[in-house]
């Protein structure tokens, strides 16, 4: 028997117990005359006592001990005099009276503790050692409770679980497709899926009602810190069901795992807000509204006052950040300089202090008096000590802009509390998306989104019009899920393909069997889908979804410790009838 108990698990009440544990040496302290080791494993560290007056062979066996070798110790539970309350085992130690090496290890290339000297390219080439670390632990440990918990609540609420195939046909998700040659049928690829959509609306088509499955999805896109070439998805559909039905089905699921895995109550019901609200007041489709700072449109209040840049501006947008009425010379200019960002792209940033006696003061005195300033506060609800803060120029980089200020403030003024969660579903986007370099519409979620039904007519006059049965999930500004009601009859779906530039031909050959099944008698349906990693990346308070997931990729998409992509033997080739062009430089 390898071990008794856990090196987590021992308490006072097992003093004197005889006891036998596994697990690896973490760190051994030489204080003359005692070592003491501190051994760990998944479950925690205990301390190890070894006596060099009574022990001195097993003494000098602890001390030729190195960082990660695993050991086991055979010895009896004591109650320390020096306790350690930081750890669970922090009341006792072992006195060892037999140690076994088990197995040597190589000096690790960095600290294995919870804060490590390890930089990120070297945990990740090593990630069995990073995964050795409490913390990344407790984030997989987390998301497979959550994942338990998904499961339990999907469960029972009548969902199947299915698996999907993997070997698909492309999906049109708005992303590249990753590719699999065939050797079967030469010249010819599978794709895999950006996610299982068409086969979850095939399982609507065949009775199965609720479908879910906490499922691997591919995609070929830049990588941030939100996304991963592979990533999970909680994917779900429903049958006989409208947009109601699964907002409050799925509202249902998150309140579960908030209050199942965080303790976290949740509003009773999420604030649903339009797409064009979103952008109206937050400048984009997935705001974070754990505060307001809402803009308000001066547009028409600024115009004419001989300033050139609001006189010409599409939008002059504003927000009131309340109480910075005190904001210094330096902290203006360097939120200038962050409007200026290139990702950003604001031209310059416009400010109005309203102090506390009451007069207001401007960056455009030149153009503005004093009462006109005093007006466009009234406008901004701004009251003395506030600062209002304006950008202005084209609709969209605007938008985006002052988006992007807003969030900034939020932070600065700490507004954005990481244990505050604030959801909220995002509601009737845009079907279609115009796209100027190849001048055609793209769906904004999928094709197989159904347009709302009071907008169809419109799909003929003016489709960029057309509002989608589509919504967003949105917590804290991070879009957790999205999904959609779907279109159901072959004609409309061969409508939105006509629309969407398909040929009948393409259509047919890349969706044909769809729009067949849809022949034999599809039920309405519609489904979600969440980003389980997004998900778990908040429940454990971290920014980067790489850290809730056991072995993640790097920004270029690549698996630095089994070190993926690589080239593959030219017989693999030859057997694929691939013949490689040289790289692009
Ligand atoms: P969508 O494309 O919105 O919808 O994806 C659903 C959710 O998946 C997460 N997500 C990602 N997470 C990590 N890395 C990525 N690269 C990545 N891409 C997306 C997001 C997103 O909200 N089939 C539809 C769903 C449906 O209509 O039912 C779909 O995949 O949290």
């Amino acid at each position: 028997m390898y071990r008794t108990h856990t090196c987590g698990e021992l308490r006072v009440n097992h003093v004197n117990q005889t006891v036998t544990l596994s697990g690896w040496v973490q760190k051994v302290r030489n204080l003359g005359g005692m070592t003491f080791v501190d051994l760990r494993d998944r479950y925690g560290i205990t301390q190890l006592v070894f006596n060099e007056e009574t022990h001195k062979e097993l003494c000098a066996q602890a001390n030729g001990l190195g960082r990660e070798y695993v050991i086991q110790a055979l010895g009896t539970v004591a109650e320390r005099s020096n306790k350690n309350a930081k750890i669970g085992t922090g009341e006792i130690e072992i006195l060892v009276e037999k140690l076994t090496l088990i197995n040597a290890s190589e000096v690790p290339p960095f600290t294995i503790e919870d804060d490590t000297d390890g930089g990120d390219e070297l945990r990740m080439k090593y990630r069995y050692l990073d995964l050795r670390r409490s913390p990344v632990r407790e984030n997989l440990i987390l998301r497979h409770k959550m994942g338990f918990e998904v499961r339990s609540y999907l469960n029972s609420q009548n969902f199947i679980e299915t698996e999907t195939p993997v070997l698909i046909k492309s999906t049109p998700e708005g992303a590249r497709d990753f590719v699999v040659p065939s050797r079967m049928n030469p010249g010819q690829f599978y794709a895999l899926p950006q996610s299982p959509q068409v086969f979850k609306q095939l399982l609507m088509v065949a009775g199965f009602d609720r479908y879910f499955q906490i499922v691997k999805c591919f995609r070929d896109e830049d990588l941030r810190a939100d996304r991963q070439p592979e990533f999970t998805q909680i994917d779900c559909e429903m049958a006989f069901v409208e947009q109601d039905d699964i907002l409050n089905t799925f509202e249902g699921m998150t309140k579960h795992l908030f209050k199942t895995i965080k303790g976290v109550d949740m509003v009773d019901t999420f604030p649903r807000l339009t797409y064009a609200d979103a952008m109206k007041y937050y400048g984009c489709d997935k705001p974070d509204t754990r505060f307001g700072m809402k803009f308000v449109d001066l547009t028409s209040d600024v115009r004419n006052s001989g300033f050139k840049l609001f006189d010409e501006a599409e939008y002059v947008g504003a927000i009131n950040a309340e109480d910075c009425a005190s904001y210094t010379r330096k902290q203006l200019d360097q939120l200038t300089d962050f409007v200026k960002k290139p990702q950003i792209g604001a031209g310059g940033l416009i400010y109005i202090r309203y102090n506390a006696d009451g007069s207001a003061k401007s960056s455009v005195d030149k153009f503005f008096t004093e009462p006109q300033l005093l007006e466009i506060g009234k406008k901004m609800n701004a009251k003395a000590d506030d600062l209002v803060l304006i950008l202005a120029g084209g609709l969209d980089k605007t938008l985006n802009a002052l988006s992007a200020l807003r969030l900034e403030m939020g932070t600065q003024l700490g507004l954005r509390n990481p244990n505050v969660f604030s959801p909220l579903w995002v509601v009737d986007f845009p079907l279609l998306e115009w796209d100027e370099a190849t001048q055609r519409f793209y769906a904004m979620h999928h094709p197989f989104t159904s347009p709302r039904i009071e907008d169809v007519a419109l799909l003929d006059t003016d489709p960029g019009k057309v509002r989608a049965n589509a919504y967003d999930l949105v917590i804290n500004g991070v879009e957790i899920g999205g999904g959609s009601i779907r279109i159901f009859h072959d004609d409309l779906q061969q409508k939105m393909f006509k629309i969407l530039g398909f040929t009948e031909e393409e259509a047919e050959a890349q969706f044909g069997f769809l729009m067949n099944a849809f022949k034999y008698g599809a039920p309405p349906h519609g489904g979600v889908a969440f980003g389980f990693d997004r998900l778990a990346a908040m429940f454990a308070g971290i920014e980067s979804i790489r850290d809730v997931i056991a072995f993640p990729k790097n920004n270029s998409g690549r698996d630095v410790m089994i070190d993926s992509p690589s080239p593959i033997h030219n017989d693999q080739l030859k057997e694929l009838n691939i013949a490689l062009t040289a790289p692009k430089k």
